[in-house]
């Protein structure tokens, strides 16, 4: 009869210690030198509904509803319990409410050749007339740029910059093309600035830390309840960016927009933290600030509007970000009909990914259909809260949310 090896003298084999230890050494070299693979929940197909236990409290669970198939959006509903949505409303007022930027930072140095003037002119003289009526301005600010403006608003702009250089009440090619287009955007971030209910984000937010000592537990217990949801490495997760409260007042929304940067791993991009983003590293390669997923949770019930919206969520996978059609979509206080769209709902979460895997499981290129906004909030308020998982690529790991709050720039954080 044949003696099995017992375990021990397995283990101790040569060729099968030489075996362990690479393994070990490949494994710890992933962990060490790269990100652990980022996981992404499976949408199967569209209303597909799985049900979930909370770690904390096993015997509560969730059930996480397929809204989109791809680009994957789930919401997962009683994810907050109402007494939790109302303590993180009341952390946010007492750390205080500022009121929310968003945007492209302005660039100093616009420069547009003479066939980019020549595209733009066929755009904008919309009835080919070769003179831009304020009309035409004030529908082209809005179709381009998301600016509303009146023909008084025009008129000011012309005798402030000195646009309409002959007096006569348009442009002409010459005119348009002359015209400073850094004292425009000037102009129209004043416009916004007074009257906040045409800006692209018109709402107010803060920033809770979710780690470190002296967390609060319920952020703690929050951010427990999203690894767990999500099944992301925890470094991710805990690395990742404070939740940000954000509160809007009747009129409140925020047009749509990509949470992450738009980041494509074969453009000399890499994925940084908030602070070095478009930073340039010492290899060329330049900061993008890369949000792989978002967690949005609802912290009221709204009385009317002030749902979140995707307008592209069902277009083709290489629909691209610009021209009329995307800025009409695009303007969620005109319109929120379009692609998928969630009616909040105090204590749900909505889970969408802005970015795509790579083969090796890390992140990919950005998903365009991921643009999504909140809609004007036409009754009541509405509070929602924000958790971004960001990657960075540079090994350079830190926990921004467990440094001090005087720790933190609000000034430094590009907000998206
Ligand atoms: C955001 C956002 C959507 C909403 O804050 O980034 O997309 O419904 N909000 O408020
Ligand atoms: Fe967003």
């Amino acid at each position: 009869m044949r003696m099995r090896p017992c375990f021990s003298s397995v283990l101790i084999h040569p060729f099968i210690m030489v075996v362990v230890l690479l393994l070990f050494l490949l494994l710890d070299h992933r962990l060490a030198f790269g990100h652990p693979p980022l996981t992404r929940l499976e949408p199967f197909e569209l209303g597909h509904e799985r049900t979930i236990a909370l770690p904390e409290i096993p015997s509560r669970s969730v059930s996480i509803k397929t809204l989109n198939v791809d680009p994957p959006i789930f919401a997962i509903e009683n994810f907050l319990l109402p007494n939790e949505c109302q303590h993180i409303i009341r952390l946010a007022q007492n750390a205080g409410l500022e009121t929310s930027q968003a945007g492209e930072p302005v660039n100093d140095d616009v420069t547009m050749e003479d066939s980019d003037y020549e595209e733009a002119w066929k755009a904008w003289d919309t009835d080919g007339d070769a003179q831009l009526t304020r009309a035409e301005i004030v529908d082209g600010m809005r179709e381009f740029t998301q600016t509303v403006l009146t023909e008084d608003d025009v008129e000011r702009m012309f005798n402030e910059l000195g646009m309409d250089e002959n007096g006569d009440g348009t442009l002409d090619f010459d005119e348009f093309k002359n015209a400073n287009i850094n004292d425009m955007d000037g102009f129209l971030d004043d416009v916004e600035e007074s009257r906040p209910v045409f800006k692209t984000r018109y709402s107010r937010q803060a920033w809770l830390n979710q780690g470190g000592q002296d967390v609060d537990v319920v952020l703690e217990t929050l951010r427990e309840r999203l690894l767990h949801v999500t099944g992301l490495p925890r470094v991710v997760v805990e690395t990742s960016e404070s939740l940000q409260v954000v509160h809007y007042d009747h009129r409140g929304h925020y047009h749509c927009h990509m949470d992450s940067d738009h980041y494509s791993p074969s453009d000399n991009m890499t994925c940084c933290h908030f602070d070095r983003r478009d930073e340039t590293l010492g290899n060329g390669r330049r900061c993008a600030l890369c949000r792989y997923l978002t967690l949005l949770y609802y912290l009221n019930d709204v009385t009317l509007g002030g749902a979140t919206a995707f307008p592209f969520a069902h277009a083709n996978a290489t629909f691209q970000d610009s021209g009329p059609e995307f800025q009409r979509l695009c303007n969620l206080s005109a319109q929120c009909d379009s692609g998928v769209v969630v009616t909040p709902k105090m204590g749900t979460a909505v889970l969408w990914y802005s970015h795509r895997l790579d083969d090796g499981g890390q992140i990919g290129e950005i998903d365009l259909r991921t643009y999504h906004g909140g809609c004007d909030v036409l009754d009541g308020e509405k509070w929602i809260a924000n958790n971004w998982i960001d990657v960075d690529a540079t090994e350079n790991f830190y926990t921004r949310s467990e440094r001090s709050d005087s720790e933190y720039d609000t000034q430094t954080h590009s907000e998206l």
